[in-house]
Order: C-alpha cells, then sequence, then structure tokens
C-alpha cells in the first residue's frame, strides 16, 4: 500500500479559532487564524520550473489591499487543479528558488536579478542553483542541486519515499536554513532500525494480524507476541499533541515497540506518513481503538506493590501519563516499572506532557537516548523534523504563504502574542510587554519620531504575529507605516484575520494552527509567550532559542519583559517529584547534571547540553 497523505478538502479558513491547551490548572485559549494581509507584491523570483520569471504580482492573485474570503479562494484554485500531487511536482508548485535565494542572501546581499543568466540561476560562489528552463516533466525541482544528505536531513530521513505523496519531505530543507546539528550515527541505525520494525509489523501485515490477534485474546494474561505496539492517544491541543507524540516515539524506539497513533478527523491530513510503505494510523476497526475496559498502569503499580508477583500481566495496558499536581508518582521514569512495562505486549498511552526529560532520567535508557543524541538539546528538533511533514495541502498553504509574503524578506520575525487572562490585561500592558521586549532586544528597530523622510531602506524584515486579536498586529503595522525607523530598516507586518461569525470543525483548527506553528519555525528570530506548547513546536521545529514574553495575567509593569530561552527543547512540565526509592527529588541538577528548570516555568524541566 502506498502511503498517501490524508486528502483534506480545501475550504481553508481564516477566521477565530481556539485551541485549548492546558497547562496548569487553567484553560488557555491561543487564537489565531490566517489570511489577508497587507501584501507587497515587488517581484518576486517565481518557482524554478517555470518559463519565464514570473512575478509575485503575475502569479498570484491579488492579495493586495483585498479583505475577507480573497485568498481563501486563491489558495482554493490553486489547490483544487494540483491535487494530484502529480501536477504540483511538475508544474507550477515546483520549488521556488527564490526562497533558497532568501537563505543565501542573508548571508550575501548579491541580489538574485543579478544572478540570473542565460536563464540559469547562481548561487554567491558560482555554482548553479537552478535553471529556469528546465523540462516541463522534470519532478524534481528545476536542477537545483539537490545534495541527497541536504534533502534528508543529514541521514535523518530515510530515501525511496514516494516524493509526490510528500512534497515537503524535500522541499522543506529549501525553505529552512541548514541545521548545524547533524544526528549521530547512531540515531541514523535506530531510526532505520525502527523503520524495519515497523515495515515488518505495522499494520495491514501478517506479523500485525497476528500479534494483535494474540493479544486480543489474552487481555488479562500475558502473551509472548511477534511484535510489541505503542498506541498513541490525544489529550489536550494540537501543540501538547505533537511534543508528546515526538516523546512517545522515542519511547517506541527505546522499547522496540511499533508505534500506532489514533488520529481522529481533527487530525485528518496535517501530516505525511512517517513511515515508509507503511502506516502509523490505528485502524479504525482495530479493537484497541478508543479500549476502555483494560488495566491501567496505576493499578498494575498498586499491584506490584503489594505483591512481587508478576506472573498476572496483562497483555493491554493503559497508561495515563497526564499531569495533574495532585497525582501520586507514577514513577514511569524507574526501572522497575519499565521492567514490569517491557512484559506487556501493548500499551496504551495518554499524555499531554513531553516526558523525554524523564526517559533520560531513566537508568534503562539514559546510555541509549545519550548515545542518540549526543546533544541532548536536540532531541525535538531531529524526531519533530523526522516525525511532521506538513501534507501536500497544508504544505501547499505553508509554502505559498511563505512566498507571498515572507520569503523577500531579509529577516522574519516570528511573534507569537497569547493573552492568557483577556479580562484582566488591558491590551496596553500587552502591547507595552511586546514593543519593550522587541525594541530592548533589537528583534524590532525604533520609530523615528522626527522625520518622516528616512534614511535609506536597506533591509526588509517580515513580522509574522500569530494572536486572537488583530489589534496587535494592527498596532504594529499602524506604528512601521506611520513612521520611518532608527535604523532604516523596513518593516512589514503579517496579521492573520479574523472573523468572529464563523464556526469550524476541529480539522480546520488544527490544520490552521499547524500552518501557524510551521511558519513561525521558518523565522530567524522568535519571539513566543511562555508556556505554549504552539512555541516549541516552532522553536524545536526551527532550531530557535525563543524570547519568552512574560506570562501576563493583569496589568503589572515590573519585570522583565521577556528572557532568552536557553535551548530549543520544549519544557516537561510535570516532571517527576521523586526519586524511585520514594524520597522526594531535590537537587535535580546535582542529580541529573542535563536538566535545569525551564525559564518560562520553574516547576517544568527541559534538557540542556553537558557543558552548560
Ligand atoms: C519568455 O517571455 C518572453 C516574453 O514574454 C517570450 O518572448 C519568451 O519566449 C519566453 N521564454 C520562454 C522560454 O518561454
Ligand atoms: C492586480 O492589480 C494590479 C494593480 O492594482 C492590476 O494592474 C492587475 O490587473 C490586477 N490583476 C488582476 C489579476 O486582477
Ligand atoms: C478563482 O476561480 C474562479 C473561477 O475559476 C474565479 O472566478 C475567481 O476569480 C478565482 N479567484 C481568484 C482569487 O483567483
Ligand atoms: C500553472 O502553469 C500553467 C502553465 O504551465 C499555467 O497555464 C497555469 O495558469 C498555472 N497555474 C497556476 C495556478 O499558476
Ligand atoms: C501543468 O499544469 C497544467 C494546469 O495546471 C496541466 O494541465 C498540465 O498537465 C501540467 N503539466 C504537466 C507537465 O504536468
Ligand atoms: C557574496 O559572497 C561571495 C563569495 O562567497 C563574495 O565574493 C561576495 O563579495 C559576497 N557579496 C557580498 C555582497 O557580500
Ligand atoms: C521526460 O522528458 C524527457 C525528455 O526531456 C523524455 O525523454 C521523457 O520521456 C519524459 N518523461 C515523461 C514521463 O514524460
Ligand atoms: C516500498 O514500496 C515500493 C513500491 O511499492 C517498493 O518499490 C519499495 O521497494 C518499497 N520499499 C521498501 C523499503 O520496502
Ligand atoms: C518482594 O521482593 C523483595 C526483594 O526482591 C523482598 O525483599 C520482599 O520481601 C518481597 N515482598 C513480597 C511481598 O513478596
Ligand atoms: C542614500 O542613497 C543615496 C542614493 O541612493 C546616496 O546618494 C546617499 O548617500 C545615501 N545616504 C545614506 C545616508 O546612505
Ligand atoms: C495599567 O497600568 C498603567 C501604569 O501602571 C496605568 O497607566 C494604566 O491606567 C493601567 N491600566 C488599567 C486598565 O488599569
Amino acid at each position: 500500500m502506498a502511503p498517501n497523505s490524508m486528502s483534506f478538502p480545501m475550504f481553508f479558513v481564516m477566521f477565530s479559532i481556539a485551541f485549548p491547551v492546558v497547562v496548569t490548572v487553567t484553560f488557555m485559549y491561543r487564537n489565531s487564524s490566517f489570511g489577508l494581509f497587507e501584501g507587497y507584491s515587488e517581484g518576486n523570483l517565481q518557482r524554478g520550473t517555470s518559463q519565464n520569471v514570473t512575478t509575485a504580482a503575475e502569479r498570484l492573485p491579488n492579495v493586495t489591499e483585498t479583505h475577507g474570503f480573497q485568498l481563501g479562494r486563491a489558495i482554493q484554485n490553486t489547490t483544487h487543479d494540483s491535487s494530484g500531487g502529480k501536477d504540483q511536482g511538475n508544474n507550477n508548485s515546483t520549488v521556488s528558488s527564490g526562497v533558497k535565494e532568501r537563505q543565501r542572501r542573508s548571508q550575501n546581499h548579491t541580489s538574485i536579478e543579478g544572478r540570473i543568466k542565460n536563464n540559469i540561476i547562481t548561487a554567491d560562489d558560482g555554482s548553479k542553483i537552478a535553471s529556469l528552463t528546465s523540462s516541463k516533466n522534470d519532478s524534481t525541482p528545476a536542477h537545483v542541486n539537490l545534495d541527497d544528505n541536504d534533502k534528508l536531513l543529514g541521514g535523518l530521513l530515510t530515501s525511496g519515499f514516494d516524493e509526490e505523496s510528500c512534497i515537503s519531505r524535500i522541499q522543506s530543507h529549501l525553505y529552512r536554513k541548514a541545521s548545524p546539528h547533524k544526528p549521530s550515527p547512531y540515531l541514523i541505525s535506530k531510526l532505520r532500525n525502527y523503520e524495519e520494525i515497523h515495515t515488518r509489523c505495522g499494520p495491514n501485515t501478517r506479523a500485525y494480524h497476528r500479534s494483535m490477534t494474540m493479544i486480543e485474546h489474552s487481555k488479562n494474561k500475558g502473551a509472548a507476541t511477534l511484535c510489541k505496539y505503542l498506541i498513541w492517544t490525544p489529550a489536550n491541543g494540537l501543540g501538547n499533541q505533537m511534543i508528546n507524540l515526538a516523546a512517545t516515539f522515542l519511547y517506541a524506539i527505546l522499547t522496540d515497540r511499533v508505534l500506532l497513533v489514533e488520529f481522529g478527523k481533527d487530525k485528518h491530513g496535517l501530516f505525511c506518513e512517517p513511515f515508509l510503505n507503511s502506516t502509523w494510523i490505528l485502524p479504525r476497526k482495530s479493537p484497541f481503538w478508543n479500549e476502555k475496559h483494560i488495566e491501567t498502569y496505576q493499578i498494575l503499580l498498586e499491584k506490584d506493590r503489594a505483591s512481587n508477583s508478576t506472573e498476572d500481566l496483562p497483555s493491554v495496558l493503559f497508561i495515563n501519563l497526564q499531569h495533574t499536581r495532585s497525582d501520586p508518582e507514577k514513577y514511569f521514569h524507574c526501572g522497575h516499572s519499565q521492567d514490569l512495562l517491557q512484559k506487556i505486549p501493548l500499551l496504551t498511552l495518554q499524555s499531554d506532557q513531553y516526558f523525554v526529560p524523564s526517559l533520560f532520567m531513566n537508568p534503562f535508557f539514559n546510555q541509549e537516548v545519550t548515545k542518540m543524541f549526543p546533544e541532548k538539546e536536540t532531541v525535538f528538533h531531529h524526531l519533530g523534523r523526522y516525525l511532521f511533514h506538513p501534507s501536500n495541502e497544508a504544505w501547499k498553504l505553508i509554502s505559498d504563504y511563505y512566498e507571498a509574503h515572507l520569503a523577500k524578506a531579509d529577516k522574519q520575525i516570528g511573534l507569537q502574542i497569547r493573552v492568557f487572562s483577556p479580562v484582566s490585561t488591558p491590551q496596553q500592558a500587552v502591547m507595552d510587554l511586546v514593543l519593550s521586549c522587541t525594541l530592548k532586544h533589537k528583534i524590532l528597530p525604533q520609530v523615528d519620531l522626527q522625520t518622516s523622510a528616512g534614511k535609506n531602506q536597506t533591509t526588509v524584515k517580515a513580522v509574522l504575529v500569530a494572536s486572537l486579536y488583530r489589534e496587535y498586529g494592527d498596532n504594529l503595522k499602524r506604528m512601521y507605516r506611520k513612521n520611518p525607523t532608527l535604523s532604516g530598516e523596513v518593516i512589514k507586518v503579517y496579521q492573520p484575520s479574523h472573523e468572529e461569525h464563523q464556526k469550524y470543525n476541529d480539522n480546520k483548527h488544527n490544520m490552521k494552527a499547524w500552518i501557524d506553528m510551521y511558519l513561525l519555525s521558518l523565522s530567524d528570530e522568535l519571539v513566543t509567550t511562555s508556556l505554549s506548547t504552539f512555541g516549541y513546536v516552532a522553536q524545536g521545529l526551527g532550531n530557535l532559542k525563543p524570547w519568552l514574553l512574560y506570562k501576563l495575567v493583569n496589568n503589572e509593569t515590573h519585570f522583565p519583559p521577556c528572557e532568552r530561552d536557553f535551548s530549543s527543547e520544549p519544557c516537561y512540565h510535570f516532571p517527576p517529584k521523586h526519586y524511585c526509592n520514594g524520597e522526594p527529588l531535590k537537587d535535580i541538577v546535582s542529580s541529573f547534571p542535563y536538566l535545569r528548570p525551564c525559564k518560562d516555568f520553574r516547576v517544568g524541566l527541559k534538557m540542556v547540553k553537558d557543558s552548560i
């Protein structure tokens, strides 16, 4: 069966959406949407395979000064006729060399126009980047010197995929700066090994049917099966789900289990299949889809404490690792627990936490993960880029948006503004916070209030604002439209528009959220709101150390507006509180020197480099 990205009807939305993200005891909503922006449509080198160089203004529908639904329609227009994937690869949707250009330009300001000669675009070193006269049936980006090593992210990804079924997999490296972090040879070998197990034991294989049948018939008594499984079930918003899914995947690798995901309709069409020639979706007809009547990990622990007998282990176990402040310790990080779990062929895990640090804390796994990730602060960076590839539908929206608005800029700033308590926090206080952070750290320039003439405008910074409230973006736009900047930089602000009178189902919410997170991850600099798992996904994919905005909950002013994070790893908000012997965990850093309290949540922990 050829794995394929799921199809998604292209009635794309750009209105108000709410993504609940539980972090402590409160629900916080981040709400953002996508849509019409002030476009500016100077010439932009278009997609590499077009016969002639066209400008953005020619290719894109007029997005300037439009409001409402037009972008939505434009997206529909360009997606419907290329939904087959084939045309997409062959024709208009081939990657824009302008995108690659931006990355190069940011280091070296030679203009792209200066490098087009005889329809060949050259890099600064004179090497050919792309030919503008490629044959029409060329399904890879037009003669772009695609180093396979770049394309496969230094060996992180495996070759052999049907490229057209997941265009983002081969194109993402053109949009993102090359990562300075190479996956270790050991990580690569573990991934290839995992893929082999998944191919052998995944859905629709004989081994799968045999193992699952055996498990089903021996629910309450142990069974030795050919293959072992780990079923991921969703909890909380998409950001939480993605960081948790990456952690769950790592746990699957460490325990030689096949990862299967319970993706409901809400995640339809978001991601490509990550594993070659197989699927990671738990089949709908599986008896373990939403299985409620199985033994729980908590009960297993109690039984284990009462007697030492592990003879009556079940074949299926539900592990709830969702945080609550008052929960008894779960001892999931402990060797003894893992010893028990190892014998159970099917585990169903539910959590909204990035529990990777607890795997490092576990003596069972510590050696393995340390070998896989010599740079401990890159776990999500690697696993996230391995697992999460936007589907063709999502990728079209991401890449089109990127090229229309962001690719032209010399620098991109991602600005995620979440308001935790809209009622008690005046908008002005949030705006002041954002400005005070971005101006102080020179992420954005000061405006020149004395003159409106302006200096020579040299560089363009694009600011992508993700927020429920369009006022923040509007304020920024107004500020930079009225006055030139002291630095001479031109600031272009793009903020999603937002429709209050429409209702959308979760799938659209999630699609929107995913596109938002991905675009934020392409930033050169990122400013996020503390505790935001959306921010974590973006920073991890993009290898960015974000500036964390202070979590405002009322009209306060006396605090640093933001702090720079020390790694791009997500924060594990609710880590274990006890050693395995039951003693309270006191000095975490001396016990686990590679862990630090998170900057945005002191109770939480995250990975750091050994050397820090
Ligand atoms: C490019 O455009 C010019 C003018 O529009 C046209 O004369 C020329 O044939 C085009 N070249 C190709 C390769 O299509
Ligand atoms: C887009 O706008 C420009 C200038 O406003 C105009 O010249 C052009 O004809 C428009 N294109 C379309 C397709 O409407
Ligand atoms: C989309 O296509 C329809 C019909 O093909 C056309 O009327 C409409 O103008 C197009 N919209 C845009 C924004 O290009
Ligand atoms: C795609 O390219 C073809 C010619 O190769 C052109 O006729 C068509 O308008 C383009 N479609 C879009 C959506 O740009
Ligand atoms: C290019 O796209 C056009 C319309 O979008 C389609 O008719 C044509 O078959 C495509 N060409 C190739 C070579 O796929
Ligand atoms: C761009 O880089 C090339 C070589 O890497 C160098 O010769 C050239 O001077 C650079 N141009 C600018 C404007 O920095
Ligand atoms: C692709 O183009 C080459 C020549 O440019 C031709 O020989 C080949 O048959 C074409 N393949 C397809 C699938 O059209
Ligand atoms: C994946 O499937 C394709 C087509 O079915 C096949 O050619 C290829 O050999 C398979 N790859 C692996 C690793 O099984
Ligand atoms: C459980 O095992 C430990 C040592 O492995 C032993 O000290 C303890 O007495 C046993 N408890 C029971 C209830 O069997
Ligand atoms: C601004 O640009 C003009 C010509 O483009 C040049 O003459 C002038 O010296 C520049 N001014 C500054 C301050 O760079
Ligand atoms: C918030 O605080 C500032 C200064 O501390 C004050 O000027 C402003 O009026 C306050 N706003 C509200 C809504 O309380």
